[in-house]
């Protein structure tokens, strides 16, 4: 698998106004970074905050109202000064100074001091992927979460995805207000269902891609590893196409179908086919079983496993190696599973921010991370 990847690092990261954060200036080295603390201490806060150093809305989906501190009035800001094999870099985001009207169009994003034309301009130089608590519900919560999911994993290789993705919706937004407003022109209906199938159809060649990728970089994974390999495929009418004829025939064949299925979405308001309905389906290799069939255990051990092999891939395709939030990471995991992960975090060469409420669950890694204590909204040298 060649060399280690270069190492991404966050060498500085200033927080104001940030959840329970009403300013912070933290110094950070390469490699592992664990932050112990109590609940409520602030430690998924400030996963938060790195995670808003990707395009979207971070791990929790939270709104811009709910990230900036209660009772303060100026927005929130998250400043991180970046290190890697582009040289040094300086990214500030927030709402910070911005209109005050708190929309989501709001946050804005600098990069060495210029406003890029978007914040996907941000992949340029970080990749950023987290597992949280929230996420050991992915196989067997709704399929919508598992997309998202996948989305993401397409987005830290491919960085126009998110585009796509956002083009998509707007289209199939527009179909559904036509259905709304009982629109019947067939013109119109044409016009929005040509840009549904263009940008559905890419996205599913994007996401078909990206597990053909990911697939071959866990069947090279030696078969004795710590956390068992997934077996992953998507389900959905687009996918299959795609997989099936070249891009333009699938495009032709979403367009039609859409346009013969307008009847029976305009009854349901909505269309009931299409990528944004498509399911990701994980199989737990060695046990030949569905993921959601498995012991919760088993689920968190595949999902990490995923993860970690979606890292090396991001590490391989960007020339990075991705940033990694693992919150809450070890709870799931004995001395020597906990032990395997860190190795594997340390061969991948990664800046990993892994939280957890007792510092003894990270004991293996004594003398070779950066040990943090949080609490109540401040940090320091453990
Ligand atoms: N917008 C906000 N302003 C101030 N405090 C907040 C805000 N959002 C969340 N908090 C506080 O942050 C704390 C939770 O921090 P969190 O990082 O989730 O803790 P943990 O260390 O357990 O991961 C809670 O006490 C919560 O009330
Ligand atoms: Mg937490």
């Amino acid at each position: 698998m060649g060399g280690r990847p270069a190492q991404v690092h966050l060498a500085k990261l200033s927080l104001a106004n940030f959840r329970n954060y009403a300013s912070l200036s933290l110094g950070l080295q390469p490699g592992a970074v664990v932050l112990s603390g109590e609940n409520g201490a602030g430690k998924t806060n400030l996963l938060e905050a790195v995670s808003f150093l990707s395009p979207g809305r971070g791990l929790r989906r939270a709104t811009l109202e709910e990230v900036a501190r209660i009772g303060s009035s100026d927005g929130f800001a998250v400043h991180a000064e970046i290190e890697g094999p582009y040289g040094s870099c300086r990214i500030g985001t927030g709402t910070a100074g911005a209109a005050p009207d708190g929309s989501e169009a709001a946050r804005r994003v600098r990069i060495n001091g210029d406003t890029p034309r978007s914040a996907e301009a941000m992949l340029d130089w970080l990749r950023v992927i987290w597992l949280t608590p929230t996420m050991d519900q992915l196989f067997t919560g709704p399929s919508a979460d598992r997309r998202r999911f996948l989305d993401r994993l397409v987005l830290a290789i491919d960085p126009a995805h998110g585009r796509r993705a956002a083009d998509y919706e707007k289209a199939m937004r527009s179909r559904n207000r036509l259905f709304a407003d009982e629109v019947r022109d067939d013109a119109w209906f044409d016009a929005i269902e040509t840009q549904m199938a263009e940008t559905g159809v890419a996205i599913a060649a994007a996401r078909g891609e990206m597990l053909r990728l990911l697939s071959a970089m866990i069947e090279r994974l030696p078969a004795e590893g710590p956390f068992p390999k997934a077996l992953l495929a998507l389900e959905g009418s687009v996918d299959q196409a795609v997989a099936r004829m070249p891009a333009v025939d699938a495009e032709e064949e979403f367009r039609s179908r859409l346009r013969a299925e307008r009847p029976r979405d305009r009854a349901a308001g909505r269309a009931l086919e299409g990528p944004h309905r498509s399911e990701l389906l994980v199989r737990h290799a060695p046990k030949n079983m569905p993921a959601e069939h498995c012991s919760t255990g088993e689920q968190k051990a595949l999902l990490v496993g995923l993860v970690l092999a979606h890292a090396r891939l991001t590490a391989e395709l960007s020339g990075m190696a991705p940033i990694l939030l693992l919150d809450e990471i070890s709870a799931h995991f004995d001395a020597g599973r906990r032990a395997a992960l860190f190795d594997i975090l340390e061969e991948l060469n990664c800046q990993a921010f892994m939280t957890g409420t007792e510092r003894a669950l990270f004991s293996s890694l004594e003398g070779r991370a950066q040990f943090l204590t949080v609490s109540g909204g401040t940090v320091r040298s453990a």
